[in-house]
């Protein structure tokens, strides 16, 4: 089948790359010429393990090309999805809508034939009836339907998680639209993962629900972990025990210095705003937002805690800025707190990361950028590891230690122990949600 997705955003173009290499015959169109220049050369605007080549497959087949011109894309398409962003919009925390409408509205005004117009950037529940009304203004002899499918996939683990996901949401309203979105996901269904098949708002719910319960789980643990630091106890072997209850689950239970990327802060503001706007506040997802912030700022304290109470003058060497491994995204990063944190404090800051330096630039001046994790930890007073890469997982230690000025550690991944810390000549080591390694005690570990 002929399927068209509108944005070559990062949920757009895996999409696409995807649905191609699923044998269908796919158009994706960008309005950005940058953007489709790249791609039609071969490039992947964004870091994504496995994309390229993937894209490049598809492309070679036949089965996948890009464009600037919408109207020649969805001519003939069955399936037609809009993947364009939904920021924050500034001032009131609502998902900004503007741009699914205008490409809604411009779907409308090409398409000739029946189209399913399918929904699969994140929008608030009510989305999809305005797209309808959006569409029927403007082509009231149109026959189509809307659709909702939320995507769920995680950057860094993008391709595995749409070829195997854990389910697929679609909401409907005719049978016939649920026919085209069956033979969109085919390939899936007959490998047995699970479908849930919905309303219109059940399943833009389902999105914004998902996010913000796994948000509210990592905010937990993050509390607990603050709890533990206080009592004694280790948030690892506490994370396990509960994980290991099904009910619980372990996974979204690492204790960290709170959570970022393009969609758990703005998916949880944004179902926060909903709450308001229908008079049912979010209490436990303001809650959640709240706790994440002030987690990223108690990571401060701890490193001020480090620095002998003042970062002045010394030299503090960052591994890792991106929210998480495998991305150069940056979005709402704890490095965005943490770092101006320390460079307003008067320290000097190197930093390292193997994706990120391309975004952090922009958004980190005053810092120096170097290769690796040996180079930015010579002569420094402080390491911290805040994005858990696996090149920071299998550091030689001993070797950071002997070139540093003062060895000391934070570890915001609780990638080490205070054992390894210790073996590596580390006077100071500390982590999230576990004792530290302190000069004074250092027979503690
Ligand atoms: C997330 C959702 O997982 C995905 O389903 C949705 O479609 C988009 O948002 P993503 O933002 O790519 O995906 O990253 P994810 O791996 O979920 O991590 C989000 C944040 O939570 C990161 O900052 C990560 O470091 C943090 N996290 C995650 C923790 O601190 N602890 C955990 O146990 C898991």
């Amino acid at each position: 089948m002929k399927i068209a997705v509108i944005g070559t955003g990062y949920v757009g173009l895996v999409s696409g790359v995807c649905f191609s290499d699923f044998g269908h015959d796919v158009v994706c169109v960008d309005k950005d010429p940058a953007k489709i220049a790249k791609l039609e050369a071969g490039e992947v605007p964004i870091y994504e393990p496995g994309l390229e080549d993937l894209m490049a497959k598809n492309v070679e087949a036949g089965r996948l090309s890009f464009t600037l011109d919408l109207a020649s894309a969805i001519d003939g398409a069955e399936a037609v999805f809009i993947a364009v962003g939904t920021p924050t919009r500034r001032g009131d925390g609502h998902a900004d809508l503007t741009f699914v409408m205008a490409v809604a509205e411009e779907i409308a005004l090409a398409a000739k034939n029946y189209t399913v117009i399918v929904t699969k950037s994140t929008v608030p529940v009510g989305t999809n009836r305005k797209v309808k009304q959006v569409v029927h203004k403007a082509n009231p002899d149109l026959d189509f339907d809307v659709a909702s499918n939320p995507e769920f996939l995680r950057e860094g683990a993008a391709i595995d998680d749409f070829m195997r996901p854990d389910r697929v949401v679609v909401g409907v309203q005719t049978d016939r639209a649920g026919e085209v979105m069956n033979n969109v996901y085919r390939p899936l269904f007959l490998r047995d993962f699970p479908v849930v098949i919905t309303d219109l708002e059940s399943a833009e719910m389902i999105k914004y629900a998902a996010n913000a319960f796994l948000a509210t789980k990592i905010t937990f643990i993050n509390e607990i972990a603050a709890l533990c630091e206080r009592t004694g106890a280790d948030i690892k072997q506490v994370s396990k025990g509960m994980g290991l209850d099904g009910r619980i689950g372990n996974k979204f239970l690492h204790a960290g210095p709170g959570y970022g990327g393009s969609c758990f802060p703005k998916d949880t503001r944004a179902l926060a705003r909903m709450g308001q706007e229908h008079a049912v506040p979010m209490q436990i997802t303001e809650a959640v937002i709240k706790v994440n912030d002030e987690v990223k700022r108690r990571m401060v304290d701890k490193l001020l805690d480090l620095c002998d109470g003042s970062f002045n003058g010394k030299v503090i060497a960052v591994l890792g800025v991106t929210f998480k491994p495998n991305t150069d995204d940056m979005r709402d990063a704890p490095a965005l707190t943490i770092i101006p944190a320390l460079v307003g404090g008067g320290a000097k800051v190197r930093v390292t990361d193997p994706q990120g330096r391309h975004e952090g630039e922009a958004l980190l001046p005053s810092v120096n950028w170097v290769e690796d994790a040996y180079k930015a930890a010579r002569n420094a007073d402080l390491v911290v590891i805040l994005t858990e890469w696996n090149e920071f997982r299998g550091l030689d230690l001993k070797r950071m230690a002997k070139h540093m000025a003062t060895p000391r550690m934070a570890d915001l991944r609780n990638i080490y122990s205070n054992k390894d810390a210790k073996r590596a000549g580390f006077d100071a080591y500390i982590s999230i949600g576990r004792a530290p390694l302190e000069p004074s005690k250092s027979g503690d570990a």
